[in-house]
């Protein structure tokens, strides 16, 4: 039909890896991917709600665009607009009213619609919108456009049952499903056959994987089963503390291609904290979890999430965060201010900590996590590591990037003679000789 498009994503990576799907779609309909919303004939904003800076962002862009003029050629009078993902499903038809341009709205649990809300909207000319509150379809069986070659997010499982007390998350995805642990295995198959180097298995909480599947299989058949296809970096996100099994930890000494990094969130170091945000561990058994990780794969790169400003947090509260994060030795904590979500229990607490307070202890904590992070990549320093190199430096040409099997970022010069497009997707040992906070940098070896 000649239509263009473009697929706008915020959030987490569940939200890219529908927006993967989306473009998998839009092409099956015959309608071409483009690199702007200029250039668009279509447009597709998959939004995310976790915090309200999000929102606004949404609204801000999605207003926008009204004014924004249509390619000449485009076969279309009006430019489209559609809203997925997490705010078309918590908002529906309330976004109508917040932007009368819209065309299209649909929800986290029926990606499978957008083709034939948009067919109707072109053929019929009227606002369509439509949010379930439960999917029939798991996103899996829709046709896929991968952002990279070589590595592949493969969802285990949808939806979230922990309803931390701050989270938007389980309302807008809905109650925890899991997926035949066939329908995974092949997909890991398919992927290991068309060259993918890398699987990460998503969820929000990938390790209580198969509880409503009369439990059994578990997460870690999923993981050995997924190491089998003989794929070279098996990653996983996310996973509860408070549902990580020995068993799975078990998995970091004995699968040699789970690499050697776990994000494992902690939200806060304060067992009162904790128990108000509905986590259900200690601060101890979360150490305890660190220090078995440590044991089973030592020099793992651990990475977490913190919320500071939790309604009620106090000094000592936080103290006890900033020790956690001072002692643990993280490569990288993700630092987020709480942010009121209304429809989660914590939005009906008292959150009377002034603004600058909680801002100057998020900038405290920003300067241990800078510390830990820098302290550990001196770690690598003289190393040799083995790089899957994904591009060239944004910031510098000539210059590769990549990821260690610890994740971290590291930087190298383009061999003489090769071009970019034949390392991408490649693994090459780097010798490390300059680490710093958020990259390591070294030489190709043999370059
Ligand atoms: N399922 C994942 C991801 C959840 S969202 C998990 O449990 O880890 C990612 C992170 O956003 C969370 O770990 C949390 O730290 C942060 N977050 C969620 N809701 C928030 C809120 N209302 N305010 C601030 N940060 C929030
Ligand atoms: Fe949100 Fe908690 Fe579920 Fe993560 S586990 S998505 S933080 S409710
Ligand atoms: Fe955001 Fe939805 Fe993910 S709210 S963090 S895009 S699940």
């Amino acid at each position: 039909m000649g239509l263009t498009f473009f697929v706008q994503t915020y959030g987490c990576q569940m939200n890219k890896h529908d927006s993967e799907r989306v473009v998998g779609m839009l092409e099956n309909l015959g309608a071409v991917s483009v690199e702007s919303m200029e250039e668009a004939d279509i447009v597709v904003f998959m939004t995310c709600c976790v915090r309200e800076a999000a929102d606004i962002r949404l609204l801000g862009q999605a207003s926008s665009i009204k004014n924004m003029r249509l390619r000449s050629g485009s076969p279309l009078d009006k430019r489209m607009i559609a809203i997925g993902g997490c705010i078309g499903q918590r908002d529906g038809e309330k976004l109508f009213d917040e932007l009368p341009h819209l065309d299209v709205v649909f929800g986290t649990n029926n990606l499978s619609s957008l083709p034939g809300l948009l067919e109707d909207v072109l053929e019929n000319g009227r606002h369509r919108i439509e949010t379930v509150e439960e999917s029939t379809l798991f996103p899996n069986d829709l046709p896929t456009v991968r952002e990279h070659a070589w590595a592949a997010w493969l969802p285990i499982a949808i939806g979230c049952n922990n309803f931390c007390t701050y989270c938007i998350v389980p309302y807008v995805r809905g109650r925890e499903k899991s997926r035949s642990f066939d329908d995974i295995v092949a997909e890991a198959r398919r992927y290991v056959e068309s060259g993918v180097k890398e699987i990460t298995l998503l969820g929000q909480n990938v390790n209580s994987y198969g509880r409503d599947l009369y439990g059994k299989p578990r997460f870690g058949d999923v993981i050995e089963a997924v190491a089998q296809t003989g794929v070279e970096r098996l990653r996983f996100a996310t996973s509860h503390p408070k549902d990580l099994t020995d068993e799975v930890i078990a998995k970091f000494a004995t699968v040699d291609c789970l690499m050697p990094a776990l994000h494992l969130p902690a939200q806060s170091g304060s067992n009162r904290i904790l128990k108000e945000m509905h986590r259900v561990y200690t601060i101890e058994h979360y150490r305890a979890l660190i220090d078995k990780l440590r044991d089973a794969r030592p020099g793992i790169s651990l990475s977490t999430d913190i919320i500071v400003g939790f309604p009620g947090e106090t000094e000592d509260d936080f103290e006890q965060t900033y020790k956690l994060i001072e002692e643990v030795g993280y490569s990288q904590v993700f630092t987020f201010i709480y942010s009121k979500r209304e429809g989660t229990p914590a939005a009906k607490l008292v959150d009377d900590t002034p603004r600058v307070v909680i801002q100057e202890r998020f900038d405290r904590l920003r300067t241990v996590v800078e510390r830990g992070a820098y302290e550990y990549n001196q770690l690598s320093l003289g190393k040799t590591v083995p790089v899957l190199f994904e591009g060239s430096s944004k910031k510098q040409s000539g210059i590769a990037t990549g990821r260690s099997p610890e994740n971290i970022t590291v930087h190298a010069p383009l061999p003489e003679g090769m071009r970019i497009d034949d390392l991408i997707g490649t693994t090459r040992n780097v010798t490390v000789d300059r680490a710093r906070t958020w990259y390591l940098s070294g030489t190709i070896a043999g370059a």
